[in-house]
Order: C-alpha cells, then structure tokens, then sequence
C-alpha cells in the first residue's frame, strides 16, 4: 500500500503529533508524516518529530513583515512536502488565505463545535456550566472553528473537574479520533458537499 503523505502543525506538547507517528509505524494505517511545522522554536511537538527522525520547519509570525507574508512563507513550507493534506493538530495560530487556498486543512478542537469555538474552548465549556463537551474534527476554513465537520465525540464533565483534568480526558479521545479520522482519510478519501463530509 502506498503511504499517504501529511504535513502535521503544531504549537505545544504534541500528544496528537505522537499519536499519528505511532500509527503510522504500521504500514497497514496507509499515512507518513512527511513533514511537522511549528509556530514557534523549541516546542515539544518538534522534538517529538525529530526523534522519530521527520523533517521540522519553524514558522514564526513575528520573522515577517506581515501577517500576509507569513502565510506564504507557511504555505510554501508546506507545499515543499508535497502532503495530499494537513493536519493542524494543536497549531495555535489561524491560518491564512495562502495556505487555506493550496492546502486541505483539518483541525481538532477539545469541544463539541460549534459550541466553544477559539483558543479557551475547555475553560468557556466549563465557565458556561455544560455537562457534556467532547471534541470535534473538522475542515479548516477562513472563520475561527466553523469549517465543515467530520467528525465528533462527546466527554461528560465531571463535578470536580479542572481545565486541566478534563481538557487531559478528552485529549484521550481526540488523540482516537484523530488517528481514526486521518487514516480514514488518506486511504479512502473524502468529499465535501456543502457542510456535509463523506468519507466513502
Ligand atoms: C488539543 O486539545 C487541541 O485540540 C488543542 O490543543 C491540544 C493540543 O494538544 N488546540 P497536544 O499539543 O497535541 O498535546
């Protein structure tokens, strides 16, 4: 079977970025991460990548004159990998008109869109009071969270729960979903009719 390749985003700690490496070390999972790109130097999720021996790029706003020409230079990074998609997995940064236009984007977000949507999505669910959230895969388009959803799984809060407890419970069931979702992807394809995600 031929892998797929998938250029995977990252900001942070990049337990999602693992989950995918790990997958793909079973050749049957149909997908190689091709190349990991982050936002800023020194992150975790680029040292995961680089001990499992994937090529890094860094793509900071602040080394370009605008937000216009950091979008190109992602875009091209991007580009130079050849991925048939990418995966933003915990990328902080909204991406730009450049990139959305050459690149299917897909994103996981910790909450049941379109409920929660932006950057403090486990700590509004749990100001607001709701007694279930969960987490969201979906298509990246131009506004914040609302592309095209592929797919969901709800998390119950619990009474005592923390930001931290409950954002760590349902990152166990976005780290599936998302293995589930990409591997699906990249072996059967997908095709987007309106907001409606079919994966054959
Ligand atoms: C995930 O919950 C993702 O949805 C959110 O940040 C978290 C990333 O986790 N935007 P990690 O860096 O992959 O561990």
């Amino acid at each position: 079977m031929s892998l797929t390749p998938i250029v995977v985003l990252v900001s942070g700690t990049g337990s999602l970025l693992q989950a995918l490496i790990d997958a793909g070390t079973d050749l049957g999972y149909g997908v190689r991460v091709a190349a990991v790109g982050a936002d800023r130097p020194g992150t975790l999720g680029q040292a995961r990548a680089e001990a499992a021996g994937i090529p890094t790029f860094v793509c900071r706003v602040a080394d370009f004159p605008s937000r216009a020409d950091w979008d190109a230079a992602l875009a091209q990074n991007i580009a130079a990998h050849a991925p048939a998609f990418v995966v933003s997995a915990g990328f902080m940064k909204l991406l730009g008109p450049v990139t959305l236009g050459q690149h299917t984007v897909v994103n996981t977000h910790p909450a049941l869109l379109p409920s929660f949507p932006g950057a403090h999505a486990v700590r509004d669910a749990l100001a607001y009071g709701v007694r279930v959230t969960g987490t969201t895969c979906h298509l990246v388009d131009a506004g914040v969270d609302t592309g095209p959803i592929i797919e969901q799984h709800a998390v119950a809060v619990e009474p005592d729960d923390t930001e931290d407890s409950l954002h760590e419970r349902i990152k166990v069931l976005e780290r599936l979903m998302l293995v589930d979702v990409v591997g699906r992807l990249a072996r059967q394809g997908f095709t987007v009719t309106g907001r409606k995600v079919t994966i054959p």
